[in-house]
């Protein structure tokens, strides 16, 4: 089985597009997506109607948390606040209700799927150092944990140790950070998406060239903060 895993979508609509549309994926026969489908960007309601469409499964982020009223607002910076309060503006009740269900967490067969760490998935904790990985790790035991949440795509090993290689067997890591689909932060603005064969045990990191001039004008257009457009360029 081909599975895609994306992540962090963040309201980019020609971001979404581009990577649904990338040959190798697009033949996936499931995909999977781990949460912060909005925020940030200005195609909320796009975003979330082509996610329902074509994800079998979807986990809850902090930025839909924030924008279903479930998380408080003081704990984004400004930007993202601002962009929170939009969403929740421009979504219908039914989409804003849609958000408020999604859970913390998925399983699906060995792999453990949450936003952002596997040892507490309600916690919002980053995966950045190598004892949150060990946590995270030990916390899974016999699983692959996929997440996003920090925009930076990595795996690690049994034993903790981080790497950016693009491929790998699945059997040589534990847990791996799909990256960001609408808002890469690891300083290449190529939308981010995971790739992982189940029958040949690997997987892959995919990157996506995707109109950004398209999405920074949506950005523009409604008057988000400025920052929010100029560092899709940048993919940080
Ligand atoms: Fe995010």
């Amino acid at each position: 089985m081909l599975l895609r895993v994306i992540s962090d979508v963040h309201s980019n609509l020609p971001a979404l597009k581009a990577v649904l549309e990338d040959p190798p994926g697009a033949g996936a026969d499931s995909t999977l997506c781990l949460g912060d489908v909005v925020g940030y960007g200005a195609d909320p309601s796009k975003c979330i109607s082509l996610v329902r469409k074509q994800c079998r499964l979807v986990v809850r982020g902090n930025h839909d948390a924030g924008a279903a009223g479930q998380v408080s607002l003081d704990r984004f910076n400004w930007e993202g606040a601002t962009a929170i309060r939009w969403t929740r503006d421009v979504l219908s009740g039914e989409e804003i209700r849609w958000l408020s269900m999604l859970p913390h967490f998925h399983e699906l067969q060995e792999f453990f799927l949450c936003h952002s760490y596997p040892a507490d998935p309600e916690s919002w904790t980053y995966v950045l150092r190598r004892n949150q990985a060990l946590a995270s790790i030990e916390a899974r035991k016999g699983q692959v944990s996929l997440i996003g949440h920090t925009h930076l795509p990595g795996v690690w090993s049994e034993d903790g140790q981080y790497s950016e290689i693009d491929s790998g067997d699945l059997e040589s890591v534990r847990l791996i950070n799909v990256g960001s689909v609408g808002q890469p932060r690891d300083r290449d603005p190529r939308a981010a998406y995971l790739l992982i064969d189940t029958e040949k045990r690997t997987w892959e990191h995919r990157r996506v060239e995707y109109p950004i001039d398209e999405a920074a004008a949506r950005i523009r257009e409604e008057s988000l903060p400025e920052v929010l457009w100029q560092r899709l360029y940048r993919g940080t």
